[in-house]
Parts: structure tokens; C-alpha cells; sequence
């Protein structure tokens, strides 16, 4: 990396206040602690070239993905969170709008007149868990919408149009109350019909407009793009295992769970419930989790994970490759154990494993709408630039 681009990682504004994060195809599915598009795009554009692959271990809803395809670089996504996983897939699959379209007015006509529908679901087990988050009706309305996606549409389409589904699942629940109330299971005390249908139907539209507004842009644009987006994808994948999946990449660019604040998998609840996932079995997976914050030992199995993984993420990095992170920079008393339960993974990896820190640590505030805890909230980060000697 030369002085030149040092300098101007130097000189940008990290902390991109009032940006606009949701643009076009970032709004397909809600996702707890993403890191905003800009950051994820200046890293990618500073750190790469065109051409050049890059990995997310970490990709919760494939921020960094739908950045490095728009500047024409392959990017592999990984996380042990299968919704992320799909949402991610969902960013870097080259879809038919006019496809789309159409299926989606067979499902609406058909999820909109349930006399019609001799399906007359059979409650699996796992849906079973939605009655206490959803009217009759509404639960009734949604199983129906899921039947339709299952009946008329296929392969990447219906991943597209089951996305969508789980995007409004919070929404047309009745939980009024932040996602943080579903991940620590809190059943609403009401249950109200909401109108499920038209939700999905409004939020695929305007997914479809999203899509449709990337492939008309300039040609050229489009053509490297696309290009790219064929040979980039997300996998499920716990990264504390070997990476299989990619032998060599040129660039990491990542924001990596960090200790006690989000409960990814938790905060899925609903998703899990549809999909009929195993939510037990994957909130161990996940590193650092919220839940997990009572457990004496929390933060030194957060260093072991932390270190395990990026012991797998540093072999399919190339020598003098680079990786770009935000990490947290906030120094937040436990509410259990009263000691901080801030951890520097920077200093860990530099440690650890030799890595060049270029960059020092390159302080940004949260967005303000970012609320973590009871606690309060977090407020800050840090940008780190590895280089792998
Ligand atoms: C800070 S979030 C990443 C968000 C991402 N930058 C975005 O913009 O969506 C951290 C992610 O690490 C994932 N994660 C936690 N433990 C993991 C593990 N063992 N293997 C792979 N991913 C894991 C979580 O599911 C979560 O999506």
C-alpha cells in the first residue's frame, strides 16, 4: 500500500454522519450491527483493485459483498448465521426482474385468496413457535405467502422471495418493540392482525426496483460488475473450522463479532422458527454472543475463538496481503462481572501472528440509532489496516 493511499485513508471522515446506509439493494433484510456500505466501499476501493478477491469471514448481510461487486472485485462471504448467509446470496445473484415480477403476482393473487388454497397448511413443529408472535390470521397469512413462495418459484428466486418474507417478519409480528425483545424472547402480550401480505408484497417491489436500478446502469459498469458477481458468493461456514471453500484471497475486509454486545442468531429468532433452523445449536457457534456474557470464562473463550479463526482466515490469505476491520473501541463495564469487557483484536493479531499494523487505529462514533444494552449505548470504533508479512 502506498503513502499516497495511507494519506488518504488518513483524511476521510470515518464516521460518515447522517450517510444514507440503506441504498437500493443494502435494504433487502434488517440486520443487527452492520457496518455502513461507505466504509465497507473506501476499504474496498483503497485496498484493492479491480479483479481482486476479497473475504468476509464475517459477512453478516454482505455489506462488504455488494460493495466490492459494484467496484468490480470478487468477494466470498462466510458466516455461521444461515440468514446471513442467504441475504448475502441473494446480494450476488444476477436475477430475471421480469422473472421476479411475475412470480410474485402469482404468489400475491394466490396468498390473497386462501378459499383457494387446499394446502390448508399442516403445522410443522417449528411453526408451531409462531403462534405466540402472530395473530391467527396473520400467522394463517404467512404460512400461506411461505406455501406459495415453496410452490411457485425456485432455485435463487425463491431464496429472493423467502428473504423478503423473513425481512417483514418483525414487523407484521405483534412485538412492537426493538429486535433485541425477540432475541431475548419476549412474546408480545397482544396479539394483533397485521396486514403480512402487503408488507411483503411492497418490500419485494421495491427489492425488484433495486435490482432492476443496478443492471441499468452504464453497460460497461453492469458488464464488470456482473462479471464479478458470478464468481462471488456466501457460504455457511463456522470460521473457527478450516476454510475450504477458497484457497487464496488478496484482501480481507471485515467487521468481526465483537464480545457480549449482539445476539445474532438470537435476534433471528422468527427467521429460525419459518425456516425450521436450529437455533439452539447455532447460538454456540457464534462467537462472542450477548447470551453468553454471564460465563466467567466469556472473554478468554472470545480471544480463543477470535485467534482460531483468524488462524484459518491467515492461511488463505497471499503473503503481503491486507486486511481492512472495524473493531470495537468501547471500553463498557459488564453488567454481570464488573470488569471491561473490551478486547483489542488489532494488538491480538499483531501479536499473534506478525501482522504490520499500517494504519494505527483510526477512531469513528456509532450512528446514533445504534442502541446495544440496557446499559447504553456504544459509541465507538476503530479502522485497522493489517498487512500479513
Ligand atoms: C459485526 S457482524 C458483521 C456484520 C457485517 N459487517 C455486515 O455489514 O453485515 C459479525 C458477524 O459474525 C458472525 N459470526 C459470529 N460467530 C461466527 C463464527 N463462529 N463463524 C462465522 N461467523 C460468525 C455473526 O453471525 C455476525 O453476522
Amino acid at each position: 500500500m502506498t503513502n499516497e493511499i495511507l494519506k488518504e485513508i488518513n483524511s476521510i471522515d470515518w464516521n460518515f454522519k447522517g450517510a444514507w446506509t440503506q441504498e437500493g439493494i443494502h435494504g433487502l433484510h434488517w440486520y443487527p450491527g452492520v457496518f455502513i456500505p461507505q466504509i465497507a466501499n473506501n476499504l474496498v476501493r483503497l485496498l484493492t483493485s479491480r479483479g481482486e478477491k476479497i473475504l468476509d469471514p464475517f459477512c453478516g448481510c454482505g455489506t462488504t459483498l455488494v460493495e466490492a461487486i459494484k467496484l468490480g472485485r470478487v468477494a466470498i462471504g462466510m458466516d455461521c448465521n444461515p440468514m446471513a448467509v442467504l441475504i448475502s446470496k441473494v446480494k450476488c445473484y444476477e436475477y430475471s426482474v421480469e422473472s421476479l415480477r411475475r412470480k410474485l403476482s402469482s404468489i400475491c393473487e394466490r396468498s390473497a385468496d386462501r378459499l383457494l388454497d387446499n394446502q390448508r397448511h399442516d403445522i410443522s413443529a417449528s411453526h408451531e413457535m409462531l403462534r405466540d408472535w402472530f395473530s391467527p390470521t396473520t400467522l394463517m397469512d404467512l404460512l400461506s405467502i411461505w406455501n406459495n413462495i415453496n410452490h411457485y418459484a425456485e432455485n435463487e428466486d425463491k431464496i429472493f422471495f423467502r428473504v423478503c418474507l423473513s425481512h417483514v417478519l418483525k414487523s407484521s409480528s405483534s412485538q412492537e418493540k426493538h429486535w433485541g425483545w425477540v432475541a431475548d424472547n419476549v412474546t408480545p402480550k397482544n396479539l394483533k392482525d397485521k396486514d403480512i401480505l402487503k408488507m411483503f408484497a411492497s418490500h419485494c417491489e421495491e427489492m425488484i426496483r433495486a435490482l432492476e436500478k443496478i443492471y441499468y446502469q452504464t453497460r460497461d459498469i453492469v458488464d464488470m460488475q456482473i462479471d464479478a458477481a458470478h464468481k462471488s458468493d456466501a457460504f455457511l461456514h463456522d470460521c473457527r473450522q478450516p476454510i475450504k471453500c477458497v484457497e487464496e484471497v488478496d484482501a480481507i475486509i471485515t467487521s468481526p463479532p465483537y464480545p457480549s454486545v449482539i445476539d445474532y442468531t438470537k435476534a433471528h429468532r422468527l427467521s429460525y422458527y419459518l425456516f425450521g433452523w436450529n437455533l439452539n445449536a447455532d447460538k454456540e457457534i457464534e462467537i462472542g454472543a450477548r447470551w453468553k456474557r454471564t460465563r466467567k470464562t466469556q472473554l478468554d473463550q472470545y480471544v480463543e475463538d477470535i485467534l482460531g479463526s483468524f488462524e484459518n482466515i491467515n492461511r488463505v490469505l497471499k503473503k503481503g496481503g491486507l486486511i481492512g476491520m472495524v473493531i470495537d473501541a468501547t471500553k463498557r463495564k459488564r453488567n454481570v462481572l464488573s470488569e471491561s469487557s473490551y478486547v483489542d483484536i488489532a494488538r491480538l493479531l499483531v501479536e499473534h501472528f506478525k501482522y504490520e499494523n499500517l494504519s494505527g487505529y483510526i477512531k469513528r462514533k456509532y450512528s446514533d440509532q445504534r442502541i446495544v444494552d440496557s446499559l447504553g449505548r456504544q459509541n465507538s470504533e476503530h479502522i485497522v489496516i493489517l498487512k500479513k508479512t
